[in-house]
């Protein structure tokens, strides 16, 4: 598994994922997404307030992408997202790409992450929580998209939490590029 930055030759196999219904729903991307929209969309992510990257598996197949919501620089805390192209779901990717996205943000000194989960979304909450990811409690009717209004688990970790990770050892998990 390997994460690389997010960038236009990518936008193909993002649009595929995103127009999946499962990530239709869960996401905040737009449904239906419009052409031309993830093109727009990758320009939010200037390396610095925010990043996205693609993930590839062990032979360079675009299995997924995952992105930061906007970093709060000053309080040092990000939320993280993730999403995995529908033939590629149950081997663990999004699982790989969380532990990945979080080790690069505490390597950048950051000190909480986030993942808001829908309550409705069993399969994301086990990934957070596979990712040594504490569930902190249900924001309730937080405003999804399109007027739609959702109840969201908010799951963190700290850097002094354990590590979910065979010893944590470096190089059990991919450290994405900057
Ligand atoms: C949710 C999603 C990211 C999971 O990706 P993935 O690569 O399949 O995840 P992993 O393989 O790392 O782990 C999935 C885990 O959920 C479990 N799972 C799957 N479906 C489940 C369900 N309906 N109920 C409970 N657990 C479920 C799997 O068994 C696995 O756990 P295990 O390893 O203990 O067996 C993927 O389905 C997806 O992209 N969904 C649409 C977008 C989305 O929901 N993004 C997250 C927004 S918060």
């Amino acid at each position: 598994m390997n994460l690389e930055p997010l960038r236009p030759a990518h936008v193909p196999q993002v649009l595929a994922t995103m127009r999946d219904p499962a990530t239709l729903r869960f996401t905040r991307a737009p449904d239906p997404v419009p052409d031309g929209w993830v093109e727009q969309w990758l320009t939010r992510f200037d390396g610095h307030d925010r990043h996205a990257w693609a993930v590839l598996d062990g032979t360079g197949t675009f299995v997924g992408y995952a992105v930061t919501g906007p970093v709060d620089h000053e309080g040092a805390e990000v939320e993280l997202g993730y999403a995995v192209a529908p033939d590629a779901r149950g081997r663990g990717v999004a699982t790989a790409a969380l532990l990945a996205m979080t080790r690069w943000a505490f390597d950048a000194g950051l000190q909480r992450a986030t993942a808001l989960v829908s309550t409705e979304n069993p399969a994301s909450a086990r990934v957070a929580a596979k990712a040594g990811y504490v569930l902190e409690g249900v924001l309730r009717s937080v405003h999804h998209r399109g007027g739609r209004r959702v109840d969201l688990q908010c799951w963190s970790r700290l850097p002094s939490d354990p590590d979910p990770t065979a010893a944590g050892r470096p190089g059990q998990t991919p450290t994405p590029h900057a």
